[in-house]
């Protein structure tokens, strides 16, 4: 659509830096300073550097939950490599349940490890997308290979972050059925709208868990591909522990993670600029969090929960508000044309059809909802623009796209929702 002219506002990808973050210059500094120094050039242990590890573990004891060392952190080349090894080293038949939406790079590995599509549990757009306890419940209870509960929180695509009377609940599960829990933190310091939540490893009690962490949405600094777990409790459970060390096992084959991203963490986490800095960001976010919510739950036909963390929202279709006829005017011929043979597809998702026209007529890239893992039909929009004018535009943009691409048939079809057999 580029090359036919079209311009192309990308609120599809959640990374800051690519939508105009600044990064400060005393982290540049930081940064360059390491570059300068030979040791930053090495291998570091297989587990990531010493100094490094125990900082993070030192940080992560302040908070009350089990205490752990250096031993218990493992650095990797980004969350992505840890999340494909975290699946990749269960045991086949072993399964962890996802929330559905989810991040896919979770539900497609953990999926892949297994061979067979995702077990998941649903989060529920009528309730701030938290999690449907009593469905996670029964889905652990009815079906045995289930050993381990994900949650995301704060939330990718959903910008949810759960209370702690949740994450408590979800816990109580874990411990009922003897399962472990791996929670995805990498958004855990991106939290706003006076909303609280707690670490996993201030809950967690005696469980048996795995935090991921990173450094990619923080700083920010996803090229860096550095990011790490923390494992809680290993040795509560001989499973558990034999599981971790075949994680382990295979970061020595590999060697070593990225060196001179966790030389930097302590620095730029030490730095007297950090918070305000970070604390910036989540203002911005906070106040567009609030510009995308007050603009689009006046909007008739879809679900708008306000994001309280990470910088996601996600708008979800309600039941059956979407056909094959709905279309958006497009002026120009061959955008009109190439939209048109896109959503000629077989198999199109009717929410993949909604963006192909939304990036035809309004220049505007989301994701469609389909594409993380659920039945649920929407979309995600990030809330990563710089400029609040262009942020309110997108916003009235997309609701009056909305409103128009859901009346533009009076008395559309209805498709059949697609049914998700992965159970
Ligand atoms: C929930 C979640 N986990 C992990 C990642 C990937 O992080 P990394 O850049 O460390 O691979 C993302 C990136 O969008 C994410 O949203």
């Amino acid at each position: 659509m580029k090359a036919l002219g079209v311009e192309v506002n990308l609120e599809n990808i959640g990374d800051p830096v690519a939508k105009g973050e600044r990064i400060p210059s005393w982290m540049k500094e930081i940064i360059s300073r390491l570059a300068m120094e030979d040791c930053s050039y090495s291998y570091c242990p297989s587990k990531g550097l010493l100094e490094t590890r125990e900082f993070l573990a030192a940080r992560n004891n302040t908070n009350g939950g089990p205490r752990i060392s250096a031993d218990d952190i493992v650095f990797f080349n980004g969350l992505g490599d840890a999340i494909a090894k975290v699946y990749g080293f269960l045991r086949t038949t072993a399964r962890v349940i996802c929330p559905s939406p989810t991040y896919t790079t979770h539900s497609s590995a953990e999926a892949a490890h297994a061979g067979t599509r995702p077990i998941w549990y649903p989060l529920d757009p009528q309730n701030k997308w938290y999690p449907d306890l009593e469905e996670l419940r029964n889905r652990v209870k009815y079906n045995p290979a289930v050993s381990g509960i994900l949650v995301v929180n704060p939330d990718n695509p959903t910008g949810a972050v759960y209370p702690v009377r949740v994450l408590k609940e979800i816990i109580a599960i874990a411990e009922e059925f003897d399962l472990f829990i791996v929670a995805d933190e990498i958004y855990r310091n991106i939290v706003y709208n006076g909303h609280e939540t707690m670490p996993l490893s201030a809950v967690i009690g005696d469980v048996p868990g795995i935090s991921m962490k990173g450094i990619s949405k923080e700083l920010p600094w996803p090229g860096s591909r550095c990011g790490w777990i923390e494992v809680y409790n290993s040795q509560k459970d001989p499973h558990f522990a034999k599981y971790v060390e075949s994680i382990v096992n295979a970061k020595m084959v590999e060697v070593c993670s990225t060196t001179l991203p966790q030389k930097a963490i302590p620095r730029i986490l030490e730095h007297p600029g950090y918070e305000a800095f970070l604390d910036g960001r989540r203002r911005r976010y906070e106040r567009f969090s609030e510009i995308a919510y007050n603009t689009l739950k006046k909007v008739d036909g879809v679900i708008t929960n306000r994001t309280n963390g990470a910088f996601y929202v996600t708008v979800a279709f309600e039941k059956d508000r979407l056909n094959h006829q709905q279309r958006l005017p497009i002026g120009d011929k061959g955008v009109e044309r190439l939209v048109e043979e896109l959503c000629a597809a077989p198999g199109m998702e009717p929410d993949k059809r909604f963006v192909y026209y939304l990036i035809g007529a309004a220049g505007l890239c989301v994701v469609p909802l389909s594409s993380f893992n659920t039945d649920l039909q929407g979309f995600r929009f990030t809330l990563l623009e710089q400029s609040e004018l262009k942020f309110r535009k997108t916003m009235e943009t997309l609701a009056t796209s909305i409103e128009e691409y859901l009346e533009s048939t009076a008395a559309g079809s209805s498709l059949p929702r697609r049914v998700m057999t992965t159970q």
